[in-house]
């Protein structure tokens, strides 16, 4: 049996009175490419927030490698081991390209085939040619292969990718889902988002759909193409 990376149970979270996810469940095991699926506004993002604790969910479980982290301060939960490529990829502007990827770089869990600059310029090109330029000059795509570089720098148990090709050009998605097609073959676990079905199917183990903050519907690739009623009806396809 694989190991449990990440068990979310009955997640309740709230942005002041406005409740938004209610009793959201979700599990990725380790090594897993989990998908989570659901129109906008239902509270994908919101999910990711509470999962790093940047808005503490009021209630449930959140377990990451054994221990509850959901009461714990972001920068705890993100030196477990959770790599995190948010959503507006949120690079840091004033800085070059190198000091965004070093900026929180590190090797806490002591894997024995790290991440260096050398790999990231060889999993992204186009940032070893940029490594000088500061972020603010980046276009959408480059800024997605360095938020991308930079989670991977802290050499995650988890990556977790809030719309991971939202926005971008057609190359540029195709780079993007090559890479998250190379780390699965690593054996990386992640979590992802995004709107693409077709191509979420080809690359995710599995799949959970959240409509109003709830999981209703959780299922593998196959079950899922299976069923196209169901992007019809939670996914507006
Ligand atoms: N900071 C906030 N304050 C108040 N309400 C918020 C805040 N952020 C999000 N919401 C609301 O919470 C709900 C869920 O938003 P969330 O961003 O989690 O959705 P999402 O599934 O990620 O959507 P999208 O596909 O558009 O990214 C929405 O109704 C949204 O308006
Ligand atoms: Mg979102």
């Amino acid at each position: 049996m694989a190991e449990t990376l990440l068990e979310i149970d009955g997640v309740e979270t709230c942005y002041g009175l406005s409740q938004v996810l209610f009793g959201l469940s979700l599990k990725v095991q380790s090594g897993e490419m989990v998908a989570l699926m659901g129109r906008n506004g239902m509270g994908k993002t919101t999910t990711i927030r509470s999962i790093m604790g940047m808005t503490p969910a009021r209630s449930g479980t959140i377990r990451f490698a054994g221990e509850q982290v959901r009461s714990l301060p972001s920068y705890k939960i993100a030196k477990l081991g959770i790599g995190l490529v948010p959503e507006g990829r949120q690079i840091f502007p004033n800085l070059t390209v190198y000091e965004n990827l070093v900026a929180a770089s590190g090797n806490r869990q002591g894997v024995s085939d790290p991440w260096t600059i050398d790999k990231i310029h060889a999993l992204f090109p186009r940032l070893a040619e940029r490594c000088n330029n500061m972020g603010v000059t980046l276009s959408g795509g480059e800024q997605q292969m360095l938020a991308i570089g930079r989670a991977l720098m802290t050499n995650p148990k988890l990556l977790i990718l809030d719309e991971a090709t939202e926005g971008l050009a057609p190359l540029i998605r195709d780079e993007i889902w090559n890479c998250l097609s190379m780390l699965k073959g690593r054996g990386q676990s992640v979590l992802v988002i995004d709107k693409n079905v077709a191509n979420l199917s080809k690359i995710a183990d599995r799949h959970y759909i959240i409509e109003r903050g709830r999981t209703v519907w959780t299922g593998t690739s196959e079950q899922l193409i299976a069923e196209p009623d169901l992007q019809h009806r939670y996914l507006g396809i």
